[in-house]
């Protein structure tokens, strides 16, 4: 037997319908607040992730799927969406329409991780990217969006961490503090972020290694060091969160792991999931647009992995309803007229939206009412020889066994 490559997944049947389920509520959300899908091929040319997610960040150093094409380039399977929306606003000339313009996908991502409950190496993200944009109130929609998304979906216990990493004005500033505090501690720091010290100091403050941690608790704070424009935008976003009474923390550790992020960056944590709590996180790109060569331009976006969602709400016990359930299940047996006439049936009522379904194996009638109730049938229609002499069958509620005699004219429009 050949097995799926390690920390991948197949999505089977008794799943796919909660899958379905969030991606149409996603769309749904996203839609209300003016985002269309945009869709950004699998693959990108290898710069697009090099240069836009950064080079000294632990997806682009370590995790991405990366290999020369038959015609020798370097090809990336999208390790996150963001940078692959941001080169298709620049060649699709995006930024000619009416800005911001306001984009959300669910594609599937690849990181070369090591697998545990909700980190795959194929997974998931519903993601939107608004590009065009500078002011904090966009941000504050951004985050309302996912906000608003958790709620449809009843998704409780998730913490609203933002906080601000500045600008290339003042983030400089901060660094210089930063790498002064911490430079005395560098050898008692983990072997990444000794690495980290030079290239990306910032990431030190996340890292979950408890030695780094305990360093970091009194490092100085980049809230205390972002300039006048930096420090307007946060205040502005907070006080639209208060007034669209989303709740949040500040947490000056949230930095992320992408090299992008300017300003406002932002997590939705679960403690509900192990140690892979957090189902979202974003913030804003200001300068991603033109470093992957477009004119400059300002971005806010999140990503949220379907996997950890999906574990969440299994953990939280949320209730999903199965659309595809089968309403009508059709016994036919013994006559030979009897499959056509249910043949003509359950043609009926899929052309009228009914979810109906037939008996493909010539099951006795007894193997078929267990088979209907396996696959969850809400109804079922016996058609032997006496139901089609007479005209008149009985349609059976399997909830409660409760029985509706009803000519074999009437059974279509009985469903709607
Ligand atoms: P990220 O934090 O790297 O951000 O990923 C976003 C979310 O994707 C995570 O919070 C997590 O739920 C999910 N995720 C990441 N890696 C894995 C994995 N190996 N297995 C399962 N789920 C995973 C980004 O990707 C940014 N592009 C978000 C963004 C959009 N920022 C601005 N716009």
């Amino acid at each position: 037997m050949i097995n799926a490559p390690k920390g991948t997944k197949d999505l089977l049947p008794e799943e796919s319908y909660k899958w379905q389920y969030v991606e149409d509520i996603a769309r749904k959300t996203a839609g209300l607040f003016g985002a269309n899908e945009i869709r950004t091929p699998t693959f990108e040319h290898t710069e697009v992730f090099s240069r836009g997610v950064g080079e000294g960040t632990d997806i682009v150093n370590k995790e991405m799927y990366t290999f020369l094409d038959k015609g020798g380039r370097s090809i990336t399977l999208k390790p996150e969406g963001t940078a692959g929306v941001a080169r298709a606003f620049n060649e699709n000339g995006l930024f000619n329409s009416a800005l911001p313009q306001k984009l959300f996908y669910i594609t599937q991502c690849f990181r070369y991780e090591r697998p545990q409950a909700g980190r795959l190496r194929e997974f998931h993200q519903f993601g939107i990217e608004f590009i065009g944009s500078k002011t904090a109130d966009i941000d504050a929609e951004a985050i309302v969006l996912a906000h608003t998304f958790f709620s449809a979906l009843s998704v409780t216990g998730l913490t609203l961490y933002i906080n601000s990493i500045g600008c290339k004005n003042c983030r400089g500033a901060y660094e210089k503090a930063l790498k002064e505090y911490l430079r005395e501690n560098i050898k008692n720091l983990c072997p990444l972020c000794e690495t980290r010290f030079e290239k990306n100091p910032l990431r030190i403050l996340d890292c979950k290694n408890e030695q780094c941690k305990k360093i970091t608790a009194n490092a100085p704070q980049i809230l205390d060091y972002i300039c006048d424009d930096c420090k307007e935008h946060f205040e502005t976003l907070k006080r639209l969160l208060d007034v669209a009474k989303v709740p949040y923390k500040i947490n000056p550790f949230i930095v992320r792991g992408l090299d992008y992020y300017t300003k406002t960056v932002f997590e939705f944590v679960s403690d509900n999931v192990g140690a892979q709590g957090t189902i979202c996180g974003g913030g804003r790109y200001d300068g991603l647009v033109e470093q992957l060569g477009g004119a400059s331009t300002p971005g806010i976006g999140f990503a949220m992995g379907i996997e950890r969602l999906m574990l969440l709400l299994n953990n939280l016990n949320v209730q999903i309803p199965n659309n595809n359930r089968i309403k009508l299940y059709i016994a036919p047996f013994g006559d030979e007229n009897a499959y056509n006439v249910a043949f003509n049936i359950a043609m009926a009522l899929r052309q009228k939206g009914v979810v109906t379904e037939i008996d493909h194996m010539n099951r006795g009638i007894k193997a078929q009412f267990k088979y209907a109730d396996k696959i969850g049938a809400e109804y079922v229609l016996v058609l032997g020889g006496n139901e089609i002499d007479s005209g008149v069958a009985k349609i059976k509620r399997m909830i409660d066994g409760e029985e509706i005699t009803l000519s074999l004219n009437e059974v279509v429009n009985y469903f709607n």
